[in-house]
């Protein structure tokens, strides 16, 4: 499918402030006249429902059969949502994309470049990823005490030092990687600074 748009993926662990940082970039984006399409992986699909069905029950599948999920769910999310916003000429905001599936299914054994690699055989690679980083205890702190969730099966703090250890190896000109330790208003002037480069 033929591509016109603008695909920005957010990336990180838990409570980096992703989804707030979203909102306020999407806001932005169409006060400046843009049409922007929000999205989030993994989605409200099948195969979402299914990885949701986990969270309090991870070991109930094989880690080949948990990636395998989160592959089906992103090549339903590509077809479905991002490939024709992006033949639109849309912009695309998703809230974690397969960099998430290399730190996370990495971390639980996987190789995270043959993840990519895989990802890139159907996914479209996005011209920005925006990887908020900030350390796993303030994360950590964010999801429980802020937001008074409960950690799912796939935020245990120990693989979240992984995960966390992987996103920050990861390479390609295309990511920019933004410091989310402060308050949403200056991280959010961080984002638009990176993200002005592409339009
Ligand atoms: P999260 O962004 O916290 O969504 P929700 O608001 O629905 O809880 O993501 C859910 C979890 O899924 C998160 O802990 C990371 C995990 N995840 C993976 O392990 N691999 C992936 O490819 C994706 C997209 C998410």
């Amino acid at each position: 499918m033929e591509r016109k748009g603008v695909l920005i993926a957010f990336e990180g662990i838990d409570g980096t402030g992703k989804t707030t940082q979203i909102a306020l970039l999407a806001e932005a984006l169409r006060q400046r006249g843009l049409s922007v399409v929000v999205t989030r992986e993994p989605t409200d699909g099948q195969y979402g429902r299914k990885i949701r069905e986990l969270y309090e029950n991870r070991n109930s599948v094989t880690p080949e059969e948990e990636l395998a999920l989160f592959l089906d769910d992103r090549r339903e999310h590509v077809e479905q949502v991002i490939a024709p916003a992006l033949a639109k000429g849309h912009v695309v905001l998703t809230d974690r994309y397969y960099y998430s599936t290399a730190a996370y299914q990495g971390a639980a054994g996987h190789d995270p470049q043959k993840i990519i690699a895989a990802n890139e055989l159907f996914a479209p690679v996005p011209d920005m990823v925006i990887m908020l980083e900030a350390p796993v205890s303030l994360g950590v702190h964010r999801v429980q005490k802020l937001r008074g969730e409960t950690l799912n099966d796939f935020e245990q703090e120990g693989a979240l030092a992984r995960v966390a250890d992987i996103f920050s190896g990861l390479a390609g000109a295309n990511i920019r990687r933004i410091d989310g330790t402060a308050d949403a208003q200056a991280v959010h002037a961080l984002v638009m600074a990176a993200v002005v480069e592409l339009f």
